[in-house]
């Protein structure tokens, strides 16, 4: 059973902006498989800026608390400082968390963060590199169909039959 410190607990009993936004303009989910823990974030941007911060979580005491706390420090923040956000930094504004949990903190972080992709994907204001990229898949796609398709284990497959 892992032992939670002042600040989780605080933040476990009492979760600061909890709940949904209405016509959110990104939402976000991550989930862990293993443990079944799953948080959706709802953002609400003005001037580049989360305005608002909810979240829906499902989960243990530490996915709570990391959720309440992602909130708070993402409230008024650039979509660029979100963006940078790491799961080291959601564990130490905690005053840390059993190393159990930690993956408790990687949800946080990714679900917010694919709410920002979310909003910019819809509005277009997706980066510039990640624009690029299906380009580069597409690109890389239409080179390998110009490739002939025969393979090692065809070449051997068709001298077992006596061809060549
Ligand atoms: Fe998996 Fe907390 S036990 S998110």
């Amino acid at each position: 059973m892992p032992v939670y410190n002042d600040t989780v607990m605080d933040h476990f009993m009492n979760p600061r902006n909890v709940g949904e936004i209405e016509n959110a303009d990104g939402v976000g989910e991550e989930g862990n498989p293993v443990c079944g823990d799953m948080m959706t974030f709802y953002i609400k941007v003005k001037d580049d800026k989360l305005e608002d911060v909810k979240y829906k979580t499902f989960g243990c005491g530490a996915a709570i608390a990391v959720s309440s706390i992602v909130s708070e420090l993402a409230k008024g923040k650039t979509l660029e400082e979100v963006k940078k956000m790491k799961p080291m930094q959601v564990v130490e504004e905690l005053g840390g968390l059993p190393k159990n949990k930690h993956h408790c903190s990687n949800l946080g972080a990714q679900a917010l963060i694919k709410a920002i992709e979310d909003y910019e994907a819809k509005t277009g204001k997706a980066p510039a590199k990640a624009a690029a990229k299906p380009k580069a898949k597409a690109a890389a796609r239409s080179k390998a169909a110009a490739k002939p398709r025969t393979t090692a284990k065809a070449k051997t497959a068709t001298k077992a039959r006596g061809g060549k």
